[in-house]
């Protein structure tokens, strides 16, 4: 665990420069606007260790499997999220020396990410050995205004009697990934041009053919007046650059300013991108920096106006909450059904940026409740639109009849994982977007989605889970083997209960909602019966079947769930006798150690529970917790927020709030001593999830929003917005009470510790 983030409500800061913390806080000041986004790496040269990074949404290359030993079945390729041009690059020479923090001596060092206005900024002072001083102090954003735009403000300021000042903006398309499986080169060469300070560069990805293309157009001033020397340009593959050479007297600033478009073959014909990227960069340059930021800290203040949450008396855990909010907004803003919430965002390579269970599991739930619908029913059409992909990854496994079994990882609904016990076995994330088109419904009251597409990937899904399941002649029960739980720490089990229960709830979710679609839109249902080639007795007779006679593991003396068969044989320890030294155990252990171990990496049984909360009574959520959390490891991001939820609803507040600050400085504190790979972007709804959900205690019962509302010792007061059904409400929950405040212009009916209220608009409940 590290601590060196200064603590503030709104912002992120770094006080000294660490070359040894370099790349966890290139991940941890990572800015983004949902299209495309950036480490926060140097504008300038930087040659120690160091993660380059600049992504834009939903370009991939598909890497060629690497694995030892090649399996049936697995997938050809892992889809890589690609570093791709360089758009903030500006070299800096003084007297023909490099800038370059990692030779030269920093002084005061600043670096603060302002998360109520998504801006990046860094000051320092450096000196070489050759006496030269400079102070230097930087800015820059991407636009949340305009996606397709960005803009640094660089400037630097001699402090020596004079220097030759070799300034250099550029573009380079000749990036690579650190974790390319062959350190083949992604990208090609298709065009590039320099005139003057404007100049683009394009480049092409092999393979996949995804066309990206950065423009840039730049001002240069010293002492506040455009400089008039001569620029000199260069041009190479895949790279433009633009450089100027200043006799510089002490005192003197030089301020460039790079005003920056990134767009991408997915949004632009290619045929356009020159035309609209040069158009892109002239408009931002006649508006100029100042505008294009309010623009942008404008939006960004939409933003915050439904989805901060004000904690007030605990400061660690504000600046924490904010901090997720904002890289979950950064991330992903909603308005493409082709995009997804990467593991990763736009801070890092690994997880390639793909889309897993996290999405349906996690992030959901923060969309739903803090954004327009749209944005969690493009989460939805995503995944419909990948039916057919999964559909044919079953088959590829040897299943029949439109059974879908969607991807552990993907960028375009084919299968990208290949690790047999995950790819093969950790098919609960079926379950997990079965759940989402529940959960979507159940709060937004809009069954649309679930008519059009949602009944089709309840079938298709359902239908995997039905030939999944096999009928067990000794027990006469049906039986689930060979298959991966939430916890990773154990494979190919048999009767993992998670895996099993999700699957029966989607068989009895699946047939509700046929039903349903058959009694209130006949024409709709004999539609998709026909569609599908759904044999409405013969299929649902044998869901019926399984649910009256599945074998789910329990254990009736502790009155527990098992995890899966056979859990209770295994060496029983707490995680807290692991001495320190050897935490987090996956960097310290053997896997043979961790597998046969009794530790959990993350909630499993505990997550089935906390999905289907309503189901089961507090002894039993009691019991459960009070048996597996001691045993759980907390090793998966996203294990802390679900048992903050469970902690809360027991009332375990102590246990709720520790968890809870787990959750939300996982990455600032670096928890995980993983941060540098980039930032746990889908546990950030965790994160959310753990306020609202845990300490608000906020679930929907029957079409109405209900809150049990607690309070953590150490915090005087919380509230936060909640769309809900078109009206936006105010919660605020203080050692006084709790208060509801309708913001909207109809009035609302909620539920406080089940007690009815109904509020007018402008009005507000107490309680
Ligand atoms: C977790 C998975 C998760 C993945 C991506 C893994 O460590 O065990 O549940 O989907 O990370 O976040």
């Amino acid at each position: 665990m590290k601590e060196y983030i200064i603590r503030d409500p709104w912002k992120i800061i770094e006080n000294d420069f660490n070359p040894a913390y370099h790349e966890i806080s290139e991940s941890l000041f990572s800015i983004g606007n949902g299209r495309f986004g950036q480490r926060a790496n140097f504008e300038e040269k930087y040659s120690g260790e160091t993660l380059q990074g600049s992504y834009v949404a939903g370009v991939y290359y598909p890497d060629k499997t690497r694995v030892g030993w090649w399996k049936n079945g697995y997938p050809e390729y892992f889809a890589k999220v690609l570093n791709s041009v360089n758009w903030i690059g500006i070299d800096v020479e003084l007297d023909t020396i490099p800038l370059d923090l990692n030779t030269w001596k920093v002084h005061e060092f600043n670096r603060t990410l302002d998360m109520k206005t998504g801006l990046l900024s860094r000051s320092f002072k450096a000196s070489n050995s050759a006496n030269t001083v400079v102070k230097v102090k930087s800015e820059r954003f991407c636009s949340m205004a305009d996606q397709n735009i960005a803009a640094i403000k660089y400037s630097i300021t001699l402090e020596k009697e004079s220097a030759v000042l070799n300034i250099r903006p550029y573009l380079d398309g000749k990036v690579v990934n650190k974790d390319s499986n062959y350190d083949e080169i992604f990208w090609e060469e298709q065009d590039q041009n320099i005139e003057e300070r404007r100049g683009y560069v394009q480049t092409k990805t092999k393979k996949t053919g995804f066309v990206v293309h950065a423009a840039m157009n730049c001002d240069i001033a010293i002492n506040g007046s455009a400089v008039e020397e001569p620029t000199f340009q260069y041009e190479s593959s895949m790279y433009v650059g633009s450089s100027v050479d200043l006799n510089l007297e002490e005192g003197d600033t030089v301020t460039v300013t790079k005003y920056v478009s990134v767009l991408s073959s997915r949004n632009y014909e290619t045929s356009q991108l020159i035309e609209v990227g040069y158009t892109k960069v002239d408009e931002a340059k006649t508006k100029g920096y100042d505008a294009l930021r309010e623009a942008h800290e404008n939006h960004w203040g939409h933003i915050w106006s439904t989805s901060d949450i004000i904690i007030e008396g605990d400061i660690a855990a504000q600046q924490g909450i904010r901090f997720n909010i904002f890289q979950l907004n950064q991330t992903y803003t909603g308005d493409d059904e082709r995009l997804n919430i990467g593991p990763k965002g736009f801070t890092g390579e690994k997880y390639g940026g793909s889309t897993y269970w996290d999405t349906e599991a996690y992030c959901l739930p923060f969309y739903l409740a803090t954004a327009d619908p749209h944005v969690s029913k493009n989460l939805l059409v995503y995944r419909y639109k990948h039916l057919g992909k999964a559909i044919e990854n079953a088959e590829k496994l040897g299943f029949r009849n439109g059974a879908a079994l969607y991807p552990m990882v993907t960028m375009n609904g084919e299968e990208c994982h290949n690790e047999w016990e995950i790819t093969f076995e950790e098919i609960h994330r079926n379950g997990a977007i079965a759940f989402a088109i529940y959960d979507y419904v159940r709060y937004t009251g809009d069954r649309s989605y679930l008519e059009e597409y949602g009944i089709e990937v309840l079938v298709g899904i359902s239908r995997f889970w039905a030939q999944r399941f096999h009928l067990s002649e000794r027990r006469q029960q049906y039986v689930m083997h060979g298959v991966t739980g939430p916890n990773e720490y154990e494979n190919n089990v048999n009767n993992n209960w998670y895996t099993s229960r999700i699957a029966l709830w989607t068989l009895e979710y699946t047939m509700s909602a046929i039903n349903e679609l058959k009694e209130k839109s006949p024409d709709l249902f004999a539609q998709k019966e026909d569609k599908l080639k759904f044999h409405y007795y013969t299929e649902t007779n044998h869901w019926k079947d399984i649910l009256s006679r599945t074998y789910l593991p329990e254990d009736e003396e502790l009155g527990i769930f098992l995890q899966q068969e056979g859990y209770l044989d295994k060496e029983q320890l707490m995680a807290d006798e692991i001495p320190n030294s050897e935490v987090p155990i996956w960097q310290h252990w053997s896997w043979d150690r961790i597998l046969r171990s009794c530790f959990i990496k993350q909630a499993d049984v505990l997550q089935g529970i906390y999905l289907l909360d309503d189901l089961y009574e507090d002894e039993v959520v009691k019991r459960n917790f009070e048996y597996y959390e001691p045993r759980t490891v907390h090793e998966s991001s996203l294990s802390p927020c679900v048992h903050v939820i469970l902690a809360a609803r027991l009332n375990k507040m102590e246990k709720a709030y520790e968890l809870y600050l787990r959750t939300s400085r996982l990455d600032l504190d670096d928890y995980n001593n993983d941060t540098e790979d980039g930032l746990h972007i889908t546990s950030m709804a965790g994160t959310w999830m753990s306020i609202v959900k845990g300490f608000g205690g906020m679930r929907t019962v029957d079409g109405k929003m209900s809150f049990n509302p607690k309070l953590p010792e150490a915090w005087d007061s919380y509230s936060f917005h909640v769309i809900f059904r078109g009206v936006t409400i105010l919660v605020h929950i203080s050692k006084q009470g709790t208060q509801i405040k309708n913001l909207s212009d109809t009035s609302v009916d909620i539920l406080i510790d089940g007690q009815r209220y109904s509020i007018e608009p402008d009005s507000m409940a107490l309680a």
